[in-house]
């Protein structure tokens, strides 16, 4: 069952979305689909600083969107400032749209999942993906719901662009090295810094959730 949406601080205190980020993430694999087939443009949905386009080797056909002006100053060009729920973008003109770690961040996320097709062309691809509430068990007690988790987002994204195609992970993808990176790992995860206390590092952790391709 999918709780509230993720409350949302990238303006306020951008330091806690840009204190870690992982070596490897889902950027590189969407980057490289996208390449493969030649799909122009991409609008990154929630584009945040800008990591998808960072990861494609021909970023022309990329525009990012994203609410937060903070995060924007820091991604490349071309970018739109809008709202996930209203995109100022014209119907069946997207060949992809990703919105990677962030459709937790509304209550339905259906509703910019339904905004995501109406901008896609016939045959477009959409992709999104998500953790699981089981996430990173060695640290982190099981998490509450939100309202995308990976238990959930197969069947949210289905229920508006019919068949999905679902990759899981459920593998020790994460290695945090020493004290101040397992402290930024936490921050970063609103996770309370005081778990740290007493874990010993280097630390393995097994990251859970998924990826959720779907066509128009
Ligand atoms: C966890 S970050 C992910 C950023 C980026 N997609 C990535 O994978 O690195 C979530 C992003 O969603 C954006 N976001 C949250 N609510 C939004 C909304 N209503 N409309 C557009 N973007 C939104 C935030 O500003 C932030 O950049």
């Amino acid at each position: 069952m999918s709780g509230p949406a993720v409350p949302y601080d990238y303006d306020d205190n951008p330091q806690r979305f840009l204190a870690w980020q992982p070596a490897e993430d889902v950027h590189e694999r969407i980057a490289e689909r996208v390449a493969r087939e030649r799909l122009v443009p991409v609008l990154d949905l929630g584009c945040g600083d800008g990591r998808l386009a960072r990861a494609m080797r021909d970023t022309s056909g990329w525009i990012g969107v994203d609410i937060s002006t903070t995060l924007l100053a820091l991604a490349p060009r071309p970018v739109v400032h809008a709202d996930g729920l209203h995109l100022p973008i014209r119907r069946n003109s997207i060949a992809a749209v990703a919105a990677l770690w962030m459709l937790y961040h509304f209550a339905e996320p259906t509703l910019v999942i339904a905004e995501a097709h109406r901008v896609l062309r016939p045959g477009g691809f959409f992709v999104a993906c998500t953790s699981a509430r089981d996430d990173a068990p060695e640290l982190l007690p099981p998490a509450n719901p939100t309202s995308f988790d990976a238990e959930d987002a197969p069947a949210i994204v289905a229920s508006v662009f019919g068949k999905v195609e679902v990759e899981h992970w459920d593998d020790q993808l994460v290695e945090l090295r020493d004290g101040a990176e397992l402290y930024r790992y936490l921050i970063q995860h609103l996770a309370d810094p005081n778990l740290a206390d007493g874990v010993e590092v280097p630390l393995r952790l097994t990251k859970r959730g998924c990826l959720i391709w779907a066509r128009k």
